[in-house]
């Protein structure tokens, strides 16, 4: 499954990752700037952070409080705001789209 990550100021990267790679993972082994993923997916830092396109907000699992209460500590955080590290690709995601925040903490 392929998807794109959309810099703040534009850039769009589209990237193939694998069914069961998170999205952080897929964006850090493209080294896509805006990805920092600190604490390498433990779901306890919070810059993973990534606003995920309306059409697909309803694709994804829902977060687990875990997420939320972590998603609170990234700055902007919005309605459709996910922590990348929490979203296993599989192909259901094909072709989502989700934007990154101007800054990651
Ligand atoms: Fe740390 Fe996602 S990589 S919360």
């Amino acid at each position: 499954p392929s998807i794109t990550l959309i810099e703040s100021n534009g850039t769009e990267h589209t990237l193939n990752g694998e069914t069961g790679q998170s999205i952080m993972q897929i964006a850090l082994n493209a080294m896509v700037p805006g990805i920092q993923g600190d604490c390498g997916g433990a779901c306890s830092c919070a810059t993973c952070h990534a606003f995920v396109d309306e059409r697909w907000v309803s694709v994804l699992p829902k977060m687990e409080d875990t997420e939320s209460d972590m998603l609170d500590f990234a700055s902007e955080r919005q309605e459709n705001s996910r922590l990348t590290c929490q979203i296993t690709l599989d192909e259901s995601m094909d072709g989502m789209v989700l934007r990154l925040p101007e800054s990651q903490y």
